[in-house]
């Protein structure tokens, strides 16, 4: 699916961000590579538009009339032209800073220079700001700065889409929609290991009820296909996950519908990479119109009760379910579902015929009940369809 024709910010973003895999190391021809791969490798057609440069783009200082300058060394060409030659793939252009005085990374934060800056982003032909945390003075009200940052990118001259990262902290859920973000980060950063992934997808479960149009819960860039190859030490420069871990990852921040930001190097992502981030059934339940959130249900019989095992369910606008059997413990486990808990009773006469995602294939049609075996940190994800 292409989302040019929607509104700004109408459903979860989807796009590729330099964070997770290159942080400081960006330079425009390593930009200009990763649009030509969205084009060749289908990642554009199967609906990823957004190609973002996170932190350590600009110089450590502004020019004498306040401005950001982008690093001459990392891209001698400008901004500017980087964003024509995204715009001239049908690709769309996002960028970075920080409420604070600096960013993160040390860099110039926007803070007293939000509409300075939002004039320049929209002149440089930016589609997207991710807007982080760091640096904030101690007693400027963050959702304030949101607000301000909101206000001015709207006041631009350009649809900008505005990307809030202030980690779910000082109770974001509260303010985060009303201050005009379209997406939020909710966790603390993501990094390429599997306890981190699962703990980061757990800590959401009872949020699903904050996420929806115009304003999405982001939890965080994916690092599906990374293997370790970030060249950072935080966010796993060894291990990385194993293809099911990815496959799970992707699944979960499919259903829970997070943003998907690609974060592996796509120049070197091999067929099982593609494999996760170009299913088209998966994106297609992220990218569903009305948004919803999903709810989980936690299976019986009751010693059941850990919250590593669970199933995530959500609504889909033509009245099918998209259903997550999620294992995420160390054992093979059997999850079953009772349509019950969903709405559905067996005095309605309906039954449920369910595609399998991943296998790409229908499993024929159940009444009442469907319990599939779901090997260790592995799931199931099916498309559920009321059939008399
Ligand atoms: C924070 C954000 C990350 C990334 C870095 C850049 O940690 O949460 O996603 O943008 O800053 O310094």
């Amino acid at each position: 699916m292409n989302n040019n024709q929607m509104p700004l910010g109408l459903l979860p973003a989807m796009g590729w961000n330099s964070w997770n895999t290159f942080t400081w190391d960006i330079n425009e021809g390593l930009i200009r590579d990763v649009a030509d791969r969205f084009i060749s490798e289908g990642y554009k057609d199967a609906g990823y538009e957004y190609i973002v440069i996170d932190d350590c783009w600009s110089l450590k200082e502004r020019d004498a009339e306040g401005n950001l300058v982008a690093d001459p060394e990392k891209f001698p060409s400008g901004m500017k032209a980087l964003a024509d030659y995204i715009h001239a793939k049908g690709l769309k252009f996002g960028m970075y800073s920080c409420v604070g005085t600096h960013t993160c990374a040390g860099y110039p934060g926007s803070f007293e220079h939000e509409f300075q800056d939002a004039r320049l982003f929209a002149e440089w032909g930016v589609d997207f700001l991710k807007y982080d945390y760091c640096f904030k003075p101690r007693n400027v009200s963050g959702e304030l700065l949101y607000k301000r940052m909101s206000l001015a990118l709207k006041n631009s001259g350009r649809d900008i889409l505005f990307s809030a990262c202030n980690w779910g902290f000082d109770n974001t859920y509260q303010w985060v929609r009303d201050s005009g973000a379209h997406m939020y980060r909710s966790t603390e950063d993501i990094r390429d290991n599997w306890d981190t992934v699962k703990s980061l997808a757990i800590s959401q479960l009872d949020k699903g009820c904050y996420t929806g149009s115009f304003c999405h819960n982001d939890m965080d860039m994916l690092v599906v296909g990374m293997y370790g190859g970030s060249n950072n030490d935080f966010i796993g420069r060894i291990g990385g996950l194993s293809d099911t871990q990815y496959k799970t990852h992707f699944s979960l921040w499919c259903i829970m519908g997070s943003p998907l930001m690609i974060g592996c190097d796509v120049r070197s992502a091999n067929q099982a990479t593609k494999d996760i981030l170009l299913n088209s059934d998966l994106i297609a339940i992220n990218q569903d119109l009305e948004a919803r959130g999903a709810y989980r249900i936690k299976p019986e019989p009751q010693w059941f009760h850990t919250d590593e095992i669970f199933m995530l369910v959500k609504t889909l606008t033509n009245g099918d379910l998209a259903i997550g059997f999620f294992n995420l413990s160390d054992g093979q486990r059997e999850i079953p579902m009772l349509f019950w808990d969903m709405g559905l009773p067996y005095a309605s006469g309906y039954s449920l015929s369910l595609y399998d995602c991943w296998e790409h294939k229908e499993l024929g049609v159940f009444k009442e009940r469907f319990a599939p075996t779901v090997p260790a940190h592995d799931c199931v994800i099916v498309r559920a369809k009321l059939v008399k």
